[in-house]
């Protein structure tokens, strides 16, 4: 009502309220630049009507929330508009925004005079081990008069100090300087602290805002009030540099260029900016032998950050054509495999799955390193890794073998004292020192699943079994695991590590005896004839137990329960996915008929709740939630659910992925996209789950190869 009320008085007193259309959905956030772990700046949307997702009225936010200022404003005919960043001048009027796996676009609306296209671009190139290992980012500005006459336009943006430092207090330091014919501001810690974070943002390397040198082109550094006022006042900038070196916060130092685009008619005119960091080191890892830095891989392929700025800045032809088909590959085959609303999910998922990673190492032995972003920063987690992975498989398999790869020299050599797989590679990015005193948060039989299934998952794709076979002393000492634990498994841990422990897990049970059945076919196809035999009569003597022990006995219609004996409980069966992803069958067909016939019985408005620990209404376990504002809430993880939706009849499927993509539309959560959230009301549950790679099982359908059972059986009998 008070809603309705404001916007009545807003249109009778101004004529309109602006309100940008959104396609194709309006996100809980938008990715801006979404490249790696630090370059991670989003525009927030959900939550408040009037201003939410609108460019030039609210600040661009690292993941974390903290600002990076980042501002831009536009001068027509000699008044000044601002359309990036929250203060300043009158904003533009926003008509549009539209985003696609790697882009973001803006359309805005000066006064009727002139329009603006305003794209970021996070390129992503799977197959391109050069490109795909740069921290860039792309903004393109173009204008265009609307009117059909011209206008005398000059167009101004800056970056401020907030990009390379969580601690505002950091003293910040910088240059100005041009590469052949690209001119950048370079801007860095004084002091760097190498491998560290303050508030998740890395306190070492140079971050670089460059755009091409032209006529017209001016830049300044200096304190945020002087010089973007300069430029409101003026439209031009001093080229002048501010050589007081000082705290981020001090008198705010911000890193300006202007363009003068004279007179602007309706051909458009445009203007690119790259932004970027460059690390030379970026990592330390426990591997074989001594802890050692790795360093970033475009170390391999440019003499040094200068060369790599400039070509990436001079690459946007051959970037954006690429990002345009990934776009379009990720669109088709999204829509083709369930259509629109499933396009909605994959699409905002890709740039921040790719961007928790970071390409280092050398041409002779490149790795894939991996942040656990936001939900605790560990390096390389095998279960954040595990439901990520449909998108390395999607868009290159060979991306999961260097994930994976680290795994091995890791453990290989010793460094675990567990006989389980570990959990993480460190406790906290970019320090991938390991766990040698096995302190690690165990996880002992979903790891152990997880890393056999994977190593199947990648083989299957890629038919490089060598590198199973080089393993597989490794593989069979945890399947060795599985054979010990994965009939009754004990009190511990799954990959749902925020509802606490608890023993004879079902979906973890069935993951590990998942995880059997997948190594007899990595001993059949290694040539261990003997082995395959053994693990597949244990995985399949398990799952007839598996059958009595794990299924409910309520008034409810069956399903399977949350833990063993455990009526009126159920949870999301998400691991049989992997049985039929990997074309294992041994997981009969009428569990996967039963599950798709018992989820609508408990679906919410935004899904299926995870499992009934977390509802008071139904749950048997309400005080075993670790936080207390958790209680009551019925818990949706979307990443689960859409490995749910793979395996699922046609009518479960599309309730689940309807579910997500709606909540992705209202959801009045502004954060980047999160995978835990409130089933019933939509909202946030306070513990930081956003912006996480975990997103990148979106891709859970498109890996699938029609091979989920209830589904073939629908179109059996519908042909
Ligand atoms: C990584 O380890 C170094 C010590 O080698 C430490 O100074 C740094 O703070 C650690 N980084 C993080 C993010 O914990
Ligand atoms: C786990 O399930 C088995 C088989 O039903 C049962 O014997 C055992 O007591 C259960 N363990 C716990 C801790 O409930
Ligand atoms: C579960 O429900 C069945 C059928 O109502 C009942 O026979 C059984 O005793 C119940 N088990 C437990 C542990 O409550
Ligand atoms: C998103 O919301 C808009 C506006 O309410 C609506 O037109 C559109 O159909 C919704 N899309 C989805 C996927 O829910």
């Amino acid at each position: 009502m008070f809603q309705n009320i404001v916007r009545f008085l807003a249109i009778f007193f101004f004529g309109f309220v602006s309100s940008s259309t959104f396609s194709p959905a309006r996100p809980p956030s938008i990715p801006l630049a979404v490249r790696s772990p630090y370059l991670n700046t989003w525009l927030a949307v959900g939550g408040d009507e009037a201003t939410g997702g609108h460019l030039a009225e609210r600040w661009p936010r690292f993941y974390t929330g903290s600002i990076n200022g980042w501002v831009g404003m536009i001068r027509v005919d000699g008044e000044t508009y601002s359309w990036m960043g929250q203060p300043g001048p009158d904003p533009v009027t926003q008509v549009s925004v539209e985003y696609t796996s790697t882009k973001s676009v803006f359309t805005m609306n000066v006064n009727d005079m002139v329009e603006m296209r305003i794209s970021f671009l996070s390129p992503i190139a799977p197959d391109d081990m050069k490109r795909q290992s740069l921290v860039f980012s792309y903004l393109e500005v173009e204008v265009a008069a609307a009117d059909g006459s011209t206008h005398d336009v000059q167009l101004y943006a800056d970056i401020s100090a907030e990009w390379i430092s969580g601690d505002l207090s950091a003293l910040a330091n910088w240059d100005y300087g041009a590469v052949d014919d690209v001119v950048y501001h370079k801007i860095f810690r004084q002091t760097e602290l190498k491998y560290s974070e303050s508030g998740d943002k890395a306190d070492w390397g140079n971050w670089y805002w460059a755009t091409g040198a032209a006529d017209g082109v001016s830049y300044q550094s200096g304190e945020d009030n002087v010089v973007r006022g300069l430029f409101a006042t003026s439209g031009f900038l001093e080229s002048s540099a501010d050589d007081n070196f000082r705290a981020i916060n001090a008198q705010w130092p911000v890193f300006a260029f202007s363009h003068d685009l004279g007179a602007v008619g309706t051909h458009s005119q445009s203007v690119l900016y790259s932004i970027g960091l460059a690390q030379t080191d970026a990592i330390q890892f426990n591997g074989a032998g001594d802890v050692r830095p790795l360093k970033s891989l475009w170390t391999e392929y440019f003499g040094n950050e200068l060369e790599a700025l400039h070509f990436f800045h001079h690459d946007y032809s051959t970037a954006s054509s690429m990002a345009a088909s990934l776009d379009s590959k990720i669109e088709e085959d999204s829509i083709s495999a369930a259509g629109e609303n499933y396009m909605i999910i994959t699409t905002l998922s890709t740039r921040q799955s790719f961007a928790a990673t970071q390409l280092v190492g050398s041409l002779g032995q490149p790795y894939l390193f991996l942040k656990e972003i936001s939900s605790n920063g560990n390096t390389q987690t095998v279960d954040v890794i595990f439901p990520a992975h449909p998108i390395f498989l999607y868009t290159n398999p060979y991306l999961l073998k260097l994930l994976l790869i680290p795994h091995f020299e890791n453990q290989e050599a010793g460094k675990y004292p567990h006989d389980w797989a570990i959990h993480d590679l460190g406790t906290h990015y970019p320090n991938a020192t390991g766990h040698p005193e096995g302190d690690d948060e165990h996880m002992p039989l979903e790891e152990c699943g997880n890393m056999l299934i994977m190593m199947l998952a990648y083989a299957q794709k890629s038919g490089d079994w060598d590198f199973l076979a080089d393993h597989y002393e490794m593989l069979v000492q945890w399947a060795e695991f599985l054979v010990d634990e994965s009939l009754i498994p004990e009190h511990q841990l799954s990959t749902d590590d925020f509802a606490g422990k608890m023993a004879n897990q079902t979906n973890l049970a069935v993951k590990g005896m998942i995880g059997l059945e997948a190594m007899s076919v990595i001993a059949s196809a290694t040539g261990h004839l003997e082995d395959a035999d053994d693990y597949s009569a244990i995985a399949h003597d398990y799952i007839d137990q598996w059958l009595t022990l794990g299924i409910a006995h309520d008034e409810s219609p069956p399903h399977t329960t949350l833990g063993y004996g455990l009526n009126d409980t159920y949870g999301l069966l998400y691991n049989i996915y992997e049985d039929a992803a990997l074309g294992l069958d041994l997981v009969p067909d009428w569990v996967y008929d039963m599950q798709s016939s018992f989820y609508p019985f408990v679906e919410a408005r935004y899904g299926v709740a995870l499992d009934t620990r977390h509802d008071w209404t139904k749950g048997r376990y309400p005080t075993r939630i670790l936080k207390p504002r958790l209680t009551g809430m019925p818990l949706a993880r979307s990443d689960w659910e859409i490995f749910v939706a793979a395996v699922s009849s046609l009518e479960t499927r599309n309730m689940l992925i309807g579910d997500i993509a709606k909540w992705i539309n209202e959801t009045t959560t502004d954060h980047p996209l999160t995978d835990l959230y409130d089933s019933k009301l939509g909202g946030y549950p306070g513990i930081m789950f956003t912006a996480r790679p975990v997103m990148g099982a979106a891709f859970a359908l498109l890996t699938m190869e029609g091979k989920a059972p209830v589904l073939q059986r629908q179109r059996a009998s519908a042909a």
